[in-house]
């Protein structure tokens, strides 16, 4: 199988770090060759596509990783073929602005976490071939509809939001006078403890958090210093802005 990956820029990259690391064949790679495609190629002995054009013609599964008002113009006139697939990667760009018949197309939206082949990866519709690729970047997460493709892909901002959440308790605890890398560590490894419980115990969440919150101590203290600034309302409001603008864009409400 050949994954020629149209669009190699920053996502791209942090991606076919995760395929490399996975083990998978470089020969098995094309890239396009703008953004950062010749500079890849050249270093990680990855063949390059002429253009767009020769790139559809060889490859079997196509990563498309453009910007996403680059979406559609990328891909139209291409020599799509039956038996071919597309994943998109492309945020607020729905299937139908994806002219690619007779291949199949769908969405995926993979975290950068995928250089570290950690990264959940959300994806409609559930396409085989596809799920080959993006498994080798972490688990695989597929939905049911486009709409809730909408709603997940609020995600993966909220994956920007954690990490500056980590940033800046980790700064904070610096300026404490505490020692930064052990702060960053120790901060970070708890947001990862954090997601990991939830996602391996069964429990309820609302269960999950009240063992956590003693009456009177430290967890309760800090969120009612949260909720009198706004939380969890806030927080719910950047949710809506993210998934008004997802659904603005797709055309998809
Ligand atoms: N960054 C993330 O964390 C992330 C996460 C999930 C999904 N995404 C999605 O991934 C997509 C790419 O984001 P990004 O941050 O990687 O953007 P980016 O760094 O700007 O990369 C886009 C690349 O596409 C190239 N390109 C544009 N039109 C092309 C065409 N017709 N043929 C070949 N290459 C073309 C650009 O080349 P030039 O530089 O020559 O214009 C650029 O190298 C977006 O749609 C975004 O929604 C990103």
């Amino acid at each position: 199988m050949i994954l020629g990956i149209l669009g190699v820029g920053h996502l791209a990259a942090t991606m076919l770090a995760g395929l490399l690391k996975s083990g998978l064949d470089p020969a098995s790679i094309l890239l396009s060759p703008r953004g950062k495609g010749q500079e890849l190629s050249t270093r990680h002995a990855i063949p390059l596509a002429a253009d767009n054009r020769s790139l559809v013609e060889q490859a079997d599964v196509v990563l498309l990783a453009v910007r996403p008002a680059d979406a559609s113009t990328a891909v139209a006139g291409l020599p799509w073929r039956e038996g071919q697939v597309l994943i998109s990667a492309c945020a607020g760009v729905a299937l139908e602005c994806l002219p690619v018949a007779p291949a199949r197309a769908l969405r995926a939206m993979p975290l950068t976490a995928a250089e570290i082949n950690a990264s959940p990866t959300v994806c409609f519709p559930a396409i085989a071939e596809a799920n080959m690729v993006l498994e080798r970047l972490g688990p695989v997460i597929p939905l049911a509809s486009e709409a809730d493709f909408e709603v997940a892909t609020v995600n993966a901002a909220v994956y920007g939001w954690a990490q500056d959440l980590i940033r800046r308790t980790a700064e904070w605890s610096a300026q404490k006078g505490a020692d930064a890398q052990a702060m960053r560590r120790l901060v970070a490894l708890t947001f990862v403890a954090a997601g990991r419980l939830i996602d391996e115990k069964p429990d309820p969440m609302d269960a999950l958090l009240a063992d956590l919150v003693t009456p009177g101590g430290i967890t309760e203290l800090g969120l009612d210093v949260l909720a009198a600034g706004g939380q969890p309302a806030l927080w719910q409001a950047a949710c809506e802005a993210v998934h008004a603008r997802l659904i603005r864009d797709s055309g998809t409400a």
